[in-house]
């Protein structure tokens, strides 16, 4: 062999540029490290290696079907940054604003939220008596505890207070827009960022903002409805929804109406008959009024913590046990569900027994009650003094239809009328977004309608919906099991919702969304699944969107650890993607071949290695954020 020009070698090898040079991306000191190279010894004897190398490789013609895939000149651990915008500052939005951020690089957050503060649920029902249904302990983020609750069933306000807190701890407020409703978010496939209108409520001016994802994290409960009887617009005294409470109302000695026997109709009435001149209570159809959720005793009174357990809940150790105890109360109340299981019927006969007891000054409202479905087609509904306030004497329970509102009252079919001066509409909420998403002509919220195209919230595991690309929701349709507890449920779907959101940003994704088949496969299940459990037995309840007969899309189909397990590891082959690159090669964020870690002599390249006692053989490898 005769000997070779080094300079004329190097050129031929990096096409004329420097090494370093090739990746102008790459951190500068990283690129002095390479000029280096470039000159020194270390580079004669380089050549010399490649001196006996073989003869350069041939150069392959572009394929012909596709534009030219070229490399990308990026580390494959180069992410970019999303602009993601959540609506919504209630506890989901609260917890976005924890974690999301804490597991996205680069996020561009911003939560938009009507209110004037976070807490959503908590900010909004104000109404007497207001209180979490089951204890204050399980109803709370899982990283961070408040020990000290006053009462096992915290008030409204306490919980309010703890979302806050959250949100000040977590620095969420800086990511909020406080008095700012969404209007529209619509779908741009040109720019693949969702358009979105936003009314400032201070001003009534509307702004845009664009965003590459859209979370959803508006509640199930947050679109409160009135009735739509005749003549509502003609009544003069005070219509509330109770999730619009007048707190300058002074309901004392007054008549008033509550309309409704869900959750709300039964916590408010035992708050207002005490202090109220008469009550009408309007509930239209029977209800179970269950003992408690999962064997706590439960009072109408305040359920205070003495100072010794608070006390005591000062040792994490001891809080711990309590909590864990508490809680697991709560993921194994699954059983009863099913129909025809011996929980079920063992929690009728139960409920039927307290039922007695606590209507024992009216025992004929036993029969008004007894509902001919099973216990937990609609969410139970402990009812502290709801019964016993129903036999007392100032309450009327009217179970006749109502026909009208008048001037001054109400009108039932039987043609009585009662006056009031003051009706409370404990009346539910819409199932569907009241805003409009609106991807490719189609409006979401018009699909999900059951006079719509597909007549109940159609989704992928209730995470995304097929032709709504990059479009999320928290904790809407089929959000949670009816056991566990709502912030673990949120917090999981949060993790997965990290996970999607890391995959886009580091594999150069541009949309994804679900498979109409994933969708649709999941239905079937859905459909299958609940036909085994009493949730499709002849009731009204926002599982079924408030109508007997609909699909269930309020609950996951299957228990709380079930939901769980799915949404820890996505199926990405469920999802459609399209890609930033021209050619759409999958591949094209493998970049340059390098990461930028390893391209920085600085970096902690062997990061991955543990004092050995450290180490869990279960999670080895398996953490996001550690790579050489
Ligand atoms: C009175 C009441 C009591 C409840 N008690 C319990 C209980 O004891 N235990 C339990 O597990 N669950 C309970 N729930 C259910 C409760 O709603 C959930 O547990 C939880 O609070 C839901 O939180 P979220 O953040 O998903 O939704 P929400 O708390 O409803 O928050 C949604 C947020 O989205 C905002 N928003 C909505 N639309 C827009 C828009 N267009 N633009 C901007 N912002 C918007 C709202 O202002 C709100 O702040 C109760 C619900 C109600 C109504
Ligand atoms: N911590 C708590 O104690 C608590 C308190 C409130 C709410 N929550 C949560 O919030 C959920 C929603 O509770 P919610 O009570 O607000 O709503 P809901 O469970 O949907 O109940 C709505 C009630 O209004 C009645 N209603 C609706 N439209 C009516 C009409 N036109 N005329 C007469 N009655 C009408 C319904 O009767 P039909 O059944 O006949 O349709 C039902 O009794 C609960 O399931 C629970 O998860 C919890």
């Amino acid at each position: 062999m005769g000997s070779i020009d080094s300079t004329s070698l190097l050129n031929e090898a990096t096409g004329g540029t420097a090494v370093g040079d090739q990746f102008p991306l790459l951190p500068e000191r990283v690129k002095e490290a390479s000029a280096h190279l470039n000159g020194s010894a270390l580079h004669e004897h380089a050549l010399k290696k490649v001196a006996d190398a073989p003869a350069p490789p041939i150069t392959y013609p572009p394929s012909p079907w596709k534009p030219r895939f070229e490399l990308e000149n990026h580390g494959i651990d180069e992410a970019r940054s999303l602009r993601v915008v959540v609506i919504g500052a209630g506890l989901s939005g609260v917890l976005a604003g924890i974690l999301l951020p804490a597991k996205v690089p680069k996020i561009d957050l911003t939560i938009y939220e009507k209110n004037a503060d976070v807490g959503g649920t908590w900010f909004e029902n104000v109404y007497p008596g207001v209180r979490c249904d089951i204890p204050a302990n399980v109803y709370q983020s899982t990283f961070t505890p408040r020990t000290q609750w006053s009462e096992k069933f915290a008030q409204g306000s306490e919980i309010l207070q703890y979302w806050q807190d959250q949100a000040r701890k977590y620095d969420v407020y800086r990511y909020v827009k406080f008095n700012s409703s969404i209007q529209t978010a619509e779908w741009s496939d040109d720019e693949a960022k969702w358009i979105i209108t936003i009314k400032n409520t201070s001003t009534n001016e509307t702004f845009v903002d664009r965003a590459d994802f859209v979370i959803t994290a508006t509640g199930r409960f947050n679109h409160w409805k009135l009735p739509e009887y005749p003549g509502i617009g003609d009544y003069k005294g005070v219509l509330r929804h109770t999730s619009n409470w007048d707190p300058s109302f002074d309901p004392k000695g007054k008549n008033v109406a509550v309309i409704g026997n869900g959750a709300s109709g039964i916590q408010v009435v035992p708050n207002l008959q005490p202090i109220v001149n008469r009550l009408d209570h309007y509930a239209r159809n029977k209800t179970w009024i269950a003992g408690s959720w999962a064997g706590d005793e439960r009072t109408f009174e305040p359920q205070y913590f003495s100072a010794e357990e608070l006390e005591s809940f000062k040792d994490d150790q001891t809080y711990l046990k309590y909590r864990k105890e508490l809680e697991a109360q709560y993921w194994r109340r699954f059983a009863s569900t099913f129909r025809g299981s011996q929980e079920n019927e063992e929690m009728r006969e139960n409920f039927i027994k307290i039922m007695r007891q606590r209507l024992a000054k009216k025992p004929e409202l036993l029969d008004s009650l007894v509902p001919d479905f099973s216990p937990n087609c609609r969410r139970l509904t402990p009812g502290p003094g709801y019964l016993e306030a129903i036999t007392e004497d100032n309450v009327d329970f009217v179970q006749t239809p109502i026909k009208r509102f008048t001037e001054t009252g109400i009108e039932t079919v039987d043609g009585k009328h009662r006056e009031v001066d003051a009706i409370f509409c404990a009346t539910g909420s819409h199932a569907v977004p009241q805003y409009k998403i609106i991807a490719r002509g189609v409006n979401l919220s018009e699909t999900w309608k059951p006079e719509g195209k597909y007549g109940f919230p159609y989704t992928y595991l209730g995470l995304a919906t097929p032709g709504f690309p990059n479009l999320l929701y928290v904790h809407g349709p089929h959000a949670a099991g009816p056991s566990g507890t709502v912030p673990h449920a949120v917090e999981v779907q949060l993790t997965y919702y990290a996970k999607l959101l890391r995959k886009v940003s580091s594999q150069g994704i541009r949309t994804v969304e679900p498979s109409k088949q994933a969708a649709d496969d999941f239905v079937e299940y859905s459909d299958a699944y609940f036909a085994t459990t009493v949730l499709t037995d002849n009731c009204s309840s926002w599982a079924n969107g408030g109508k007997a007969g609909l699909r269930i899309s309020g609950m996951w189909p299957g228990s709380a650890a079930h939901v769980t397990i799915v949404r820890k590891e996505p199926r990405w082959e469920d999802w459609e993607y399209t890609y930033l690159a021209k050619s759409q090669n999958r591949f094209a964020y493998f970049g340059n071949g390098w990461t930028t870690k390893e391209a920085d002599p600085e970096s902690d390249i062997a990061s991955y290695l543990k004092v050995p006692s450290e180490i869990d053989l279960k999670d080895l490898h398996e953490k996001w954020w550690d790579w050489p």
